[in-house]
């Protein structure tokens, strides 16, 4: 063998430490999520090696969308939405993961402030719009106001109504302005709900998550259940529909909504032309510092 082949080879043995190294990532995600559950090992129905191989053959095509995204400067959202453990951070995170954050950008916005609360309700959401050659994921979105405000009573009938009725215009001018608009709604059944919060109150390193809120929102599990089928009834639109993604199983919740997403955008292949590392500058003197 050449010595450059044996580079060759090299690069190619570390490459794969590489994805072994990304493997390990996932796993301890993996093993992080099923660690308390009480049969042990997570309850999906995707073997575990199959759900790394599909991930990741996922995440290389996610890889080519934001090529494509920011040769053409498209400008995508997405909204995730679903009931308080429903898997929504789970899920973006596996999107983002192998994503550049100056393309690929997560919006999770706490509860509105004073002055926010002052402002037309759509503005503090309408400044995180992609720009072009942009991808903002929303972890959950102005459809707050259609659930948690509505149930919890943080507006009033006039702005859920108000809402309601303008959300669908606006959504429309959206994607008249070149917007690729994705809507999600994350579906866990009252029984897998109960487990995670379950699981959450035991684990220590979890408890953070379970807010008052979602101790609400399991006394309130009606309540929602009335609300999500108000706004996917009034939401549902032709140019942005709600997709339902099953998401008792995480894995396959995951799977689902990123294989969905990459089938929703006409992206192609972009061609590179072939990297090669620069060689260093021969001896340059006046890089040298004072001695
Ligand atoms: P999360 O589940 O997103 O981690 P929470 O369960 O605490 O957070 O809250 C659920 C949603 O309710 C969040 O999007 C939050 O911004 C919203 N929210 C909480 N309190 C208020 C409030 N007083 N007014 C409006 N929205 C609120
Ligand atoms: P989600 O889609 O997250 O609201 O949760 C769906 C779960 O709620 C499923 O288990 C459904 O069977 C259950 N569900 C949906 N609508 C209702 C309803 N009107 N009353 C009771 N349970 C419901
Ligand atoms: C989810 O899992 O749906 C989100 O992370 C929200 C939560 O953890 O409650």
């Amino acid at each position: 063998m050449t010595s450059k082949r044996i580079e060759m080879a090299e690069w190619y043995r570390r490459a794969q430490e590489e994805i072994l190294d990304s493997m390990d990532e996932e796993l301890e995600m993996e093993l992080d999520d099923d660690r308390l559950s009480p049969d042990g090992d997570s309850k999906s129905q995707i073997p575990r090696n199959l759900y790394f191989k599909e991930l990741f053959r996922l995440q290389g095509e996610l890889v080519k969308l934001q090529d494509w995204v920011v040769a053409n400067k498209v400008k995508v959202a997405v909204l995730f939405e679903g009931r308080d453990s429903a898997g929504k951070g789970g899920a973006i995170k596996r999107i983002t993961q192998r994503l550049n954050p100056r393309v690929c950008k997560v919006v999770a916005l706490p509860a509105p402030n004073e002055r926010e609360k002052t402002q037309w309700y759509f503005q503090r959401y309408i400044s995180h719009l992609p720009a072009g050659g942009e991808i903002a994921l929303f972890d959950r979105s102005w459809y707050n106001r259609a659930g948690v405000e509505k149930v919890m009573g943080f507006c009033t009938k006039k702005e859920y109504d108000e809402f309601l009725h303008t959300v669908p215009d606006l959504e429309r001018m959206m994607i008249r302005s070149g917007i690729i608009l994705i809507k999600y709604w994350f579906s866990i059944s009252d029984d897998e709900q109960y487990n995670r919060f379950m699981m959450r109150i035991h684990d220590p390193l979890k408890q953070w998550k379970l807010s008052p809120m979602d101790l609400e929102a399991r006394r309130l599990w009606e309540a929602y259940t009335k609300a999500k089928e108000t706004m996917l009834e009034k939401t549902h639109i032709p140019e942005a529909p709600w997709w339902v993604v099953a998401a008792n199983d995480k894995k396959k919740a995951r799977l689902n909504c990123i294989s969905h997403l990459l089938s929703q955008i006409p992206y192609q292949e972009i061609d590179h032309p072939e990297i090669k590392l620069p060689a260093r500058v021969h001896n340059p003197d006046y890089l040298r510092g004072p001695v």
